[in-house]
């Protein structure tokens, strides 16, 4: 009845920003990424027939209110599927402090059904692991897979689900996070993606995105880093476009953001193959490949004055995956 899991962040090359359903998070658009061998979390999920209700602890901490709702609303659907009414404690820690400004929703729902199930002896396929992932938080889906991954939209919580495209060993892409700014957002993305249909520029992303696709599946099997990388910087450019055109306005760059992306393109220009995207937030995601990356960190440690901790150089992850060694 107890179960530990461990999974990755992941990395958007093309985002899901905007849904079609919220209450179970149906994406506008399928969504392409690379799944992270840092910036992990850990998570034990056990099973009490005499627990009341689900218990958890985040780092220690026990969790009440909206981030306990969040997780026990993913768990009534696990419940449903695994036919049990039982009541589990659930602790969960992350490799990365969370000062580090990383989101940690993505690799937590990633961890959290692959747990529970095991826990209740349910095996499913990734696939459908990763529609539970999606339920506590769309992106989380994608962690489910391990490698270059696409959460297929589809049209309910049978087909919306991730898919790999090529495993981690394809290509060594690194993504060196450039952590600006550790400030929680003004508006989570898990609100955001609501008024993405108010920016006039959305369904203009959304027809980009349409001819974007087979042209990154085309580049990710080609291991074709200025390809991916371009592609990656246009929807990063029109999805924060989208953002800061919708109503409410999102604008979630800093200063810094803007001068990462100038310096992404003077490293370029310089002849360090490199490309820049941007989450919901201030920090910079450079792609490299693995044998570049440290003079990616060399030269954003020079420029912003970072200091080591501010830095995550991450590779090519395998997805979600039971470990023994539990957290309780
Ligand atoms: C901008 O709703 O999955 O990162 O639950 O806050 O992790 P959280 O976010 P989610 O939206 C993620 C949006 C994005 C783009 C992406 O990862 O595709």
């Amino acid at each position: 009845m107890k179960a530990t899991a461990i999974a990755g962040a992941n990395i958007a090359l093309i985002k899901y920003w905007g849904r079609a359903d919220d209450r179970i998070n149906l994406p506008l658009t399928n969504s392409v990424s690379l799944t992270l061998d840092k910036l992990t979390t850990r998570t034990t999920v056990e099973f009490d027939t005499s627990l009341r209700s689900d218990t958890l602890a985040i780092n220690g901490a026990p969790q009440s209110g909206r981030s306990l709702a969040r997780v026990v609303g993913v768990m009534d659907r696990i419940r449903d599927r695994a036919k049990t009414t039982a009541h589990a404690r659930i602790a969960s820690t992350n490799s990365f402090a969370a000062a580090a400004g990383m989101a940690s929703s993505a690799s937590a729902f990633a961890a959290l059904p692959t747990a529970a199930f095991a826990a209740l002896g349910v095996r499913l396929s990734p696939e459908e692991l990763s529609a539970f992932a999606r339920l506590g938080s769309g992106s989380a889906c994608r962690s489910v897979l391990g490698g270059f991954v696409e959460w297929v939209a589809g049209t309910d919580h049978a087909t919306s689900v991730a898919q790999q495209i090529a495993p981690a060993s394809h290509m060594d892409l690194h993504d060196v996070v450039l952590v600006f700014s550790d400030e929680e957002k003004a508006v989570k993305s898990a609100e955001g993606h609501a008024f993405a249909k108010t920016s006039p520029l959305n369904l203009g992303r959304l027809t980009a995105v349409a001819d974007m696709l087979p042209r990154l599946r085309a580049a990710i099997a080609a291991r074709d880093l200025s390809a991916m990388g371009e592609i990656a910087e246009q929807d990063a450019l029109l999805m924060h476009s989208v953002m800061m055109t919708s109503s409410p306005s999102l604008a979630y760059w800093k200063a810094e953001t803007i001068e990462g992306i100038h310096a992404v393109r003077r490293w370029r220009a310089e002849g360090l193959p490199c490309y820049f995207t941007i989450d919901a937030g201030p920090n910079l995601h450079v792609l490299v490949e693995g044998s570049r990356a440290p003079e990616v960190v060399r030269r954003a440690r020079e420029t912003f004055r970072l200091p080591p901790e501010r830095i995550v150089d991450a590779g090519p992850g395998e997805g979600a995956r039971l470990v023994p060694d539990h957290l309780f």
